[in-house]
């Protein structure tokens, strides 16, 4: 095994997920230099996630400066992967622009989805309603019962796993960026400021300035004062993948959305002909078992909207950990440690917001000016 040799960068990243790669690029075209640090970069939720990048059909009431940062990061995202495309050399992202459809199983589903058009509508966001038939043209696996649903031609979808190899690759390229497979132990607070950290085997990483962006496990890493530690906690996600065969292509043009009995239910077609098929939400601590009950559910309910799903191989069950806040609204800016910024907390939207959080990330380390945009979202905001 090789050892990590000691450096000096300017900035130590704490996490490889898509947000803590991303920072890296972003934070290397700012002149900056960067050592990322991770055991497993790239395998955590930021793979297991289906990159729905949907912030009008995912919604929530209470959330609408959350929305901001969500628009924001989603419109961004064509520029974000033309860029990623060149300075990787030429690898795809897997960015779809390909639309979303939100629909209801029975009557009472409906009712939930017709709210959720009339909040859309009081925020001026587009999203057109369909009756059930017309939702079938647009999608016709879909079930006949369909109760109809929400066209929302503005949210895209992005392959995560295409996007996390294209960071990679542009990452390979970047002589500013040095990624260090190993598990940091510690961080190193010297005076009243965070100063690196020191690696599982001793290694000690001096950096001007560091990042937490490990995910659900940014609350704990040793050595962060207790009014810096993000409050993030894990939320479970249990999210299949089905193998769309050529001859039934295309299955779905759509991502598809639905309220199924009260639950949410979501499928990503990809180009390639995979189907991802997700996801629950458990808060179970750090468990990431896949339970019998989690598969079941999961494949009821979008058999429910697209009875054709059974004929498909199931190729993939996995479970990973979202990031989620006490406000479940992520976690962005510097904390109450002088040279110690967070990047975390990002629960549902780690994939949408990857390209708004590290371009904010690598303008704070740059400059030390917030943007506006990420400002509600500092970690200072949870300080009693
Ligand atoms: N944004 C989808 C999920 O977290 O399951």
């Amino acid at each position: 095994m090789t050892m990590p040799e000691p450096a000096s960068p300017d900035v130590l990243i704490i996490g490889g997920g898509l947000i803590g790669l991303a920072t890296a690029w972003r934070a290397a075209v700012r002149g900056l230099s960067v050592t990322l640090c991770d055991p497993a970069p790239g395998t955590h939720a930021s793979y297991a996630a289906a990159g729905m990048l949907t912030p009008v059909t995912e919604l929530h009431y209470g959330e609408e400066t959350l929305l901001g940062l969500n628009l924001a990061s989603a419109r961004r995202y064509p520029e974000f992967v033309a860029e990623l495309r060149e300075a990787s050399g030429g690898a795809d992202p897997g960015y779809r622009a390909s639309g979303t459809l939100a629909v209801a199983f029975d009557a009472d589903d409906r009712a939930v989805l017709a709210d959720l058009h009339t909040f859309q509508r009081s925020l001026d966001l587009k999203a057109e309603w369909l009756s059930g038939s017309e939702a079938r043209r647009l999608e016709p696996m879909l079930a006949p019962g369909v109760r109809g649903g929400l066209l929302v031609e503005g949210d895209h979808q992005v392959d995560n796993r295409m996007l996390l190899a294209a960071l990679f690759a542009a990452l390979e390229r970047e002589p500013k960026v040095r990624i260090v497979r190993a598990r940091v132990a510690e961080l190193t607070v010297a005076g009243d400021r965070a100063a690196g950290a020191v690696l599982d085997d001793g290694t000690a990483i001096a950096a001007g300035q560091t990042v937490l962006a490990a995910g659900c496990w940014s609350g704990r890493i040793r050595g962060v004062p207790q009014e810096a530690v993000p409050p993030v906690r894990p939320v479970k996600g249990q999210i299949l993948r089905l193998a769309v065969p050529e001859v039934y292509r295309p299955f779905l043009t759509h991502t598809v959305r639905g309220v199924v009995r009260s639950n949410h239910a979501y499928l990503v077609p990809r180009a390639h002909g995979e189907l991802v098929l997700g996801a629950t939400t458990e808060e179970q601590d750090y468990d990431t078992a896949v339970t019998a009950g989690g598969v079941y559910e999961l494949l009821r309910d979008a058999r429910a909207l697209i009875p054709g799903i059974t004929e498909l191989p199931l190729v993939e069950t996995r479970a990973a950990l979202r990031p989620g806040s006490p406000d479940n609204a992520p976690v962005i800016g510097p904390t109450a440690l002088p040279g110690l910024l967070a990047a975390t907390g990002h629960y549902r939207h780690g994939v949408l917001l990857t390209p708004a959080t590290a371009d904010a990330v690598a303008e704070i380390l740059a400059t030390g000016e917030i943007p506006d945009v990420v400002a509600p979202f500092s970690p200072l905001r949870f300080r009693k």
